[in-house]
């Protein structure tokens, strides 16, 4: 009897991360059944996802909603997990991380015994409240969990703390590196593919003083719940004032579509000459941007993983990190969203050759592009 798999995502970043794990289950077949749910907590941001990785989704449960607070996603897919598990009935559901999407699906497998694995699993601040509500949503996964995959051996240290069994957790480094190593390659060797990434990123910016090669720019990403609000405007107020100060350097802000990031962004940024907002990049042209920038400024998590690779500074918008391996390297620095913080920061990097060559070491403490293996390796066994 083939094994009853069912790999369940919602958001961007989830479905990023969950790509290559669903292809080597896909290469497995003969050993597991395989099916697809997508929440779909995002829409196009997912969909931009499942058409790059050619995924076709077995369930759908398309639950966004413009401006969606915390308890419609979390009843939304408690409760349409309920019917796909139903329907299914898997042997192990495997959750990604740590969105509402996650613990929901986490719960709703719960509710009918059905064993969870979880990806990304012991990444932790200590502090529910930040980030939030992803560090609450994460240790709810993991309450639940029956198999932990921990990126690194500090999540792995944070789960046995937590009394974890041992055995239930495997050190796998992080998917995103299998990812980003799938994505970097497909480039690497695919001429025409690089060709119109480079053409689809530059029509984007439309200006034709702008071009990858050998414009120096920022990159900059930005979504988090908490900085919702005042630490938005405190984030935009930053970015204007660096790019008035340094009229050399260019900007580039592919935006969030949520509309508490799209409106302060857009109110506040689209006069400045130097700052371009654009919608948000397919995963491919978006690694490619990393790869070309000077340096990255975001909130990201997935961001804070795949950077430390390419070998580029990051300044995080956050005062705290589950990710404390690139801050322990000096690659990764906290700058919260205090206005006068990211400026100065951001100022050392363009001023100091020093300091950006400090920061700007290759290293790479998220995994070796092997992850998604050792991961299916485990339930082979
Ligand atoms: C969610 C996750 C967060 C994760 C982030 C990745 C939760 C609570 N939050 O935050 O942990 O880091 O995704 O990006 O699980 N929207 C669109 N189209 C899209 C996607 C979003 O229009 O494709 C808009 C909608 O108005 C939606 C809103 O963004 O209601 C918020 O989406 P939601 O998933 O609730 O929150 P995120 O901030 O994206
Ligand atoms: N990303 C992307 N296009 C963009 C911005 C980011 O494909 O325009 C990718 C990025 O490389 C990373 C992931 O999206 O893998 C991060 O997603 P996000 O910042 O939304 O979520 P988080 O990682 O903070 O949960």
């Amino acid at each position: 009897m083939r094994q009853k798999i069912l790999i369940v995502f919602g958001t961007r970043p989830e479905a990023i991360k969950m790509a290559p794990l669903i292809k080597k289950f896909q290469e497995k077949s003969e050993i597991f059944d395989l099916k697809v749910c997508v929440t779909a907590q995002h829409r196009e941001m997912l969909d931009q996802v499942l058409e790059l990785f050619e995924i076709k989704p077995d369930y759908d449960l398309n639950i966004m909603k413009s401006g969606q607070d915390l308890y419609d996603v979390t009843s939304n897919v408690l409760l349409g997990m309920r019917e796909v598990l139903v329907e299914f009935k898997p042997d192990i559901v495997f959750v990604h991380g740590d969105t509402s999407t996650t613990s929901s699906t986490a719960l709703s497998a719960f509710y009918q015994q059905i064993k969870v694995a979880h990806i990304e699993a012991g990444l932790r601040t200590g502090d529910i409240y930040s980030p939030w509500p992803e560090e609450a949503n994460r240790q709810i996964t993991g309450v639940l969990a029956n198999y932990h995959f921990a990126p690194t051996t500090t999540s792995q240290e944070n789960l046995l703390r937590e009394n974890k069994e041992p055995k239930s957790i495997l050190v796998t480094g992080n998917t995103v590196i299998d990812a980003l190593y799938l994505a970097l390659d497909k480039i690497k060797n695919n001429s025409t593919l690089k060709e119109s990434i480079v053409k689809s990123i530059e029509d984007e910016i439309a200006d034709e003083n702008f071009s990858l090669d050998s414009s120096k720019f920022i990159l900059i990403t930005g979504h988090r719940r908490e900085n919702h609000g005042q630490g938005f405007i405190n984030i935009c107020k930053a970015l204007k004032t660096i790019a008035l100060n340094n009229p050399n350097i260019t900007i580039i802000y592919p935006v969030h579509l949520n509309p508490n990031v799209q409106k302060p962004v857009n109110e506040l940024l689209s006069d400045v000459k130097n700052i371009y907002l654009i919608k948000p990049m397919q995963y491919e042209a978006f690694i490619y941007m990393m790869d070309k920038s000077y340096f990255i400024i975001t909130d990201s998590g997935g961001v804070q993983e795949e950077a430390p690779s390419l070998g580029k500074p990051v300044l995080v918008m956050r005062d705290t990190t589950e990710r404390p391996e690139a801050l322990e390297a000096g690659t990764v620095k906290l700058v919260g969203t205090d206005t006068n913080l990211i400026i100065q920061e951001a100022q050392k990097l363009l001023n100091s050759e020093e300091e950006y060559a400090f920061m700007s070491k290759a290293h790479n403490p998220y995994g070796d592009g092997t992850a998604c293996e050792q991961i299916v390796n485990f339930f082979r066994k």
